[in-house]
């Protein structure tokens, strides 16, 4: 299984809405070292398309709808992110391609390293290269 969703702890009424969080440690595998947010973007737009060497992170949709997909280098798993209760974990070497399916949605992502671009890896091939050793 790609796809490894997580319940997000929710307070809730009908009369005054919903509130969902999550700590870390204890309700993530990793310390939270940066929170990025993408939103704006039309609908059937796709971003994504790469890996990370080392990076984990928890994909969250407090709005709309974004279907994710999942690649080890062997097999490929879609899930639509449409429940912000529901956050989307995911290790490091596992390509992903996000598309846009609701105007409106955002993408919420708590990541376990600071922002580095030596982590990811944007080419296809080299990522099937490097998942196969
Ligand atoms: P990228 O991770 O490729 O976005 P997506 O997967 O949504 O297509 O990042 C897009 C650009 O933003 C890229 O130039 C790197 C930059 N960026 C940062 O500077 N800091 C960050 O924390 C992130 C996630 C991206």
């Amino acid at each position: 299984m790609l796809v490894n969703m997580m319940d997000i702890r929710t307070i809730g009424s009908s009369e005054s809405g919903s509130l969902s969080f999550f700590e870390a440690p204890g309700d993530l595998p990793f310390e939270i070292k940066r929170v990025y947010y993408t939103y704006d973007v039309p609908v059937g737009a796709k971003r994504g398309m790469h890996a990370h060497r080392n990076l984990s992170q928890i994909l969250i949709c407090p709005h709309g709808a974004i279907e994710v997909t999942l690649d080890d280098g062997n097999s490929r798993e879609s899930v639509m992110l449409d429940d912000p209760s529901k956050g989307l974990a995911l290790g490091s070497m596992i390509w992903r391609e996000m598309v846009w399916c609701e105007p409106g949605s955002v993408l919420v992502v708590a990541a376990s390293l600071p922002y580095d671009e030596a982590d990811y890896i944007r080419d296809y091939d080299e990522f099937l290269g490097a998942a196969a050793v």
